[in-house]
């Protein structure tokens, strides 16, 4: 099962993507976080991407569609992808398309959270992360229970994107608009668009992304959504596994 995760900035694009490789094995390739990670090392592409990152446009798409060319090559054939800020423009599509043929992989559906722009700013700019495992916090939804710590791991280090900020928000939104909305149609012709609110609850956007790729967690979602949240995983184990996906 390969998917497309569509929709702008603080979408919930991530959070989804998330709970799919846990709950599901499947593989997060998230375009933003492997930018992030050559920004923080100091690599050749970091360096190249630093300042437009930090402004929100776009990168270019050679640079992206050869990390995700990359990325396929080094997964499991029977691994499913999800493909997380990728596609972004008109271009990545026709790239995306030739790079699933060379890897001999379909892409089954493209699901778009469908979402309010103007609250997003507020999604956005509360977000931070535990520097250490990379658990996600928001200033108002959701603080860590004990003050100044994470939840998962224990320490006592939090960071925020430097792209999280109003001014940078808007510019992300534009290019969104601008060039990842038109790409929409390319989708719809081959009848794969599966479109979903994604201003319901966290929980009820998984139970509706499971019931269109028919995984069967349905129910254990829907008890999510009504409140009976399950405990969240803890240790070491959960802190490996946060690591991996972002
Ligand atoms: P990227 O990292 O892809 O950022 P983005 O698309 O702007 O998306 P975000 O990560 O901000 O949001 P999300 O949809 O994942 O939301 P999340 O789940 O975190 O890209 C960053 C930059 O890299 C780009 O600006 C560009 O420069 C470059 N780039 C990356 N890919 C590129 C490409 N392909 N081509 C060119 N350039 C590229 O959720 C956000 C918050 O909301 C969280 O706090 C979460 O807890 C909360 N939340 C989520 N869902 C809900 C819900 N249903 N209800 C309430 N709160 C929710």
């Amino acid at each position: 099962m390969n998917i497309i995760l569509l929709g702008p900035p603080g979408a919930g694009k991530g959070t989804q993507a998330h709970h799919l490789v846990h709950a599901h094995g499947m593989r997060q390739l998230s375009t933003g976080d492997m930018l992030r990670a050559a920004v923080q090392a100091g690599t050749p592409i970091g360096e190249t991407v630093r300042g437009i990152m930090a402004r929100g446009e776009l990168v270019s798409d050679e640079i992206v569609s050869a990390l995700i060319d990359a990325e396929l090559l080094a997964l499991p054939p029977e691994a499913g992808a999800i493909f997380d800020g990728y596609p972004r423009t008109e271009g990545q599509a026709r790239e995306l398309d030739a790079i699933l043929a060379r890897h001999g992989r379909t892409l089954d559906y493209v699901i778009e959270l469908d979402v309010d722009e103007d609250a997003l700013v507020e999604r956005i700019t509360g977000r931070f992360t535990c520097a250490n495992c990379g658990e996600g916090y928001h200033d108002v939804h959701r603080l860590p229970r004990v003050p100044g710590t994470c939840d998962v791991c224990g320490s006592h280090g939090f960071k925020r994107r430097p792209d999280d900020n109003a001014d940078t928000v808007r510019t992300r939104m534009a290019e969104y608009r601008a060039k990842t909305a038109p790409i929409l149609p390319l989708y719809e012709q081959r009848g794969i668009v599966r479109r979903i609110d994604g201003m319901r609850p966290i929980a009820e956007v998984t139970a509706q992304i499971a019931a269109i790729l028919g995984f069967a967690d349905v129910s254990q979602a829907s008890m999510e959504g009504s409140g009976e949240l399950p405990e969240r995983p803890s240790g070491k184990a959960a802190a490996d596994a946060a690591h991996q996906t972002r």
